[in-house]
């Protein structure tokens, strides 16, 4: 990929200049157009978006499409699609999507193509998913395996949790799966209280299988285990490692034949669709965990052949750096109308700012315009009593994507219609505003005091012209879901690519870890601790004194 500074495009220059011209410009206005609705939305399969409440007129959507151009993405998408090494930092390709290439065209990778390996981990992940299905996967004792506990953390952990909960209508009801993630002792402590070892499964769930997180967790389990089972040939029967590193795995006392392995071109928060996934096939069967694939292939096939002017990750993208780069916006709220989708924005949450918050370009200099926004989010409507106040009237601008289901799985009275509402109001609420005007003749109407209208009409205005996109689906099925989570994969890829910084690293999450390292063993002995600033040794001081 070429190093290109986005702000010295013509594109980049052009879309500055109409940020000014048109600083004024509603939302609403823009519904002058009778078409608007139909020109600035786009259907895939069962998934509808529309980004029509964006201040977004047709000549600044043909400059983000020429900055696309510009920044030369059709090119990078080519070289993230046919295995080109664009994970610079690490020196590796960025092939999440052949795990889930379902039309099996091989990929190659250093020349060699990578689909048979990945179906054949897909066949091992089928036999054991099918196996903890049917109950024929027993434990020691003789009895069928009926709790699964993913220990995990950040992508091991996240997306498992994630489409676990957003597909639980679809969960085998023999079986109840909890995650374990925190290294705070009281997360597997509480987890452990629910299971039986006789018939609970672990699967350590960990990229490198050094992750210090996921590595105390697991020698916990297995002390807890062998607590019970006291021989350890029984832990072959209920721990299975999800990893890269064999070595580590075997070292850990995992047999090979329960592992399930992945290569380093998977990244951690791409990994729901590698061999981490088993927890997630294990819950919901793997014809199932299969859908969840070809919804994604489906996306990335339109991702990859589609013109930019109806590709919906692309234009999701430059919507995303319009409103951060030139609207001023730093942050992006994703808000789920589905109570099963409650981790979405969480999962997200490590798939965007891990991905996109980085100062350096990809040349190694500071880059001088803003990167990836702050996500945050929680299913509606409870964020409606939350937070929704700062949406409507704080002085940040947040553009928020509202997600939600024509139907729901749980079609109780009138439930879905009221939630439906909520959505619908909220989206219109944001573009419309309400005016002083409206709101002095709505207090005048209800006959209150000239006093108390003046006094109080202005904390009641709403300015309005606050962006959104809104992605209607049928249902959350394992299809539909597989495709909404390669989109707004694609959406950061694409975003991270015009900015121009590495989308697949994280060496921000370094430093700290590095860190905790050093103070571990300093937090063990007596000694007053000197060798770090005065507000740290202090800290550390405090904390020994008061453990007594
Ligand atoms: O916190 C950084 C990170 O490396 C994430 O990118 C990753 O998803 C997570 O840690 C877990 O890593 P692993 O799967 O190697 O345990």
């Amino acid at each position: 990929m070429k190093n290109i500074n986005p702000t010295q495009t013509k594109a980049w220059q052009s879309l500055a200049q109409l940020a000014k011209e048109n600083k004024d410009l509603t939302i609403k206005s823009l519904f002058s157009d009778a078409a608007r609705f139909d020109k600035n939305s786009l259907k895939f399969g069962d998934i509808l978006v529309d980004y029509s409440k964006n201040r977004l007129d047709e000549k600044t959507k043909s400059e983000l499409l020429a900055l696309a151009e510009e920044t030369e993405l059709k090119g990078a998408i080519e070289a993230m699609f046919t295995g080109e090494i664009i994970n610079g930092t690490e020196g590796r390709a960025v092939l999440h999507t052949a795990l889930r290439n379902r039309s099996n065209s091989p990929v190659l990778f250093e020349g060699k193509d990578v689909m048979p390996d990945i179906n054949a981990v897909l066949d091992q992940m089928k036999a054991f998913a099918d196996k903890i299905q049917n109950g024929t996967w027993l434990g020691y004792t003789g009895k069928p395996i009926n709790t699964l506990i993913n220990i995990g953390i950040g992508g091991s952990d996240l997306g498992p949790v994630m489409v676990t909960e957003a597909l639980k209508p679809f969960q085998n009801p023999k079986v109840s799966i909890y995650f374990v993630s925190n290294v705070d002792g009281s997360h597997i402590a509480e987890v452990l209280k629910k299971a039986d070892p006789e018939t609970t499964l672990f699967f350590i769930a960990s990229k490198t299988f050094t992750t210090q997180e996921t590595m105390t967790n697991a020698h916990t389990a297995r002390s807890w285990f062998l607590e019970y089972a006291r021989e350890e040939k029984a832990v072959a029967k209920h721990f299975v490692a999800l990893s890269t590193n064999a070595k580590s795995v075997t070292e850990f006392g995992i047999d090979l034949n329960n592992m399930f392995a992945f290569w380093d071109w998977v990244g951690g928060r791409y990994s729901l669709w590698s061999a981490i996934g088993l927890p997630i096939a294990c819950a919901i069967g793997f014809d199932n965990y299969r859908k969840l694939l070809e919804g994604a292939h489906a996306m990335d096939n339109h991702f990859r052949n589609t013109p930019f002017e109806e590709n919906i990750p692309v234009l999701l993208a430059l919507i995303g750096i319009w409103n951060t780069n030139f609207l001023g916006a730093t942050s992006e709220a994703i808000l789920p109308y589905d109570q099963y989708m409650h981790r979405f924005a969480a999962y997200f949450q490590q798939g965007n700012m891990e991905s996109n918050g980085k100062y350096v370009s990809r040349d190694g200099e500071k880059v001088n315009y803003p990167t990836g926004p702050i996500i945050w989010g929680e299913p509606g409507t409870n964020g409606q009593h939350a937070f929704y106040q700062l949406i409507h009237q704080g002085t940040h601008l947040i553009p928020c994507d509202f997600i939600a289901p024509a139907n729901s799985h749980n079609p109780i009275g009138e439930h879905h219609q009221i939630l439906m509402s909520n959505f619908f109001a909220q989206t219109e609420a944001l573009m419309n505003g309400k005016s002083l005007d409206e709101v002095k003749a709505e207090m005048e109407k209800a006959g209150k005091p000239q006093e108390t209208i003046s006094k109080i009409a202005p904390h009641r205005v709403f300015e309005g012209n606050r962006p959104t996109n809104s992605i209607l689906v049928k249902q959350v099925d394992p299809y539909t879901l597989g495709a909404l989570l390669a989109m707004y994969e694609h959406k950061i890829f694409a975003q991270g690519v015009i900015w121009n910084i590495f989308s697949f690293d994280q060496w921000g999450v370094e430093l700290g870890k590095v860190l905790a390292n050093g103070i571990f063993p300093e937090l063990k002995g007596e000694e007053t601790i000197t060798s770090h600033d005065a507000s740290t040794n202090g800290l550390i001081n405090a904390f020994k004194e008061m453990r007594g």
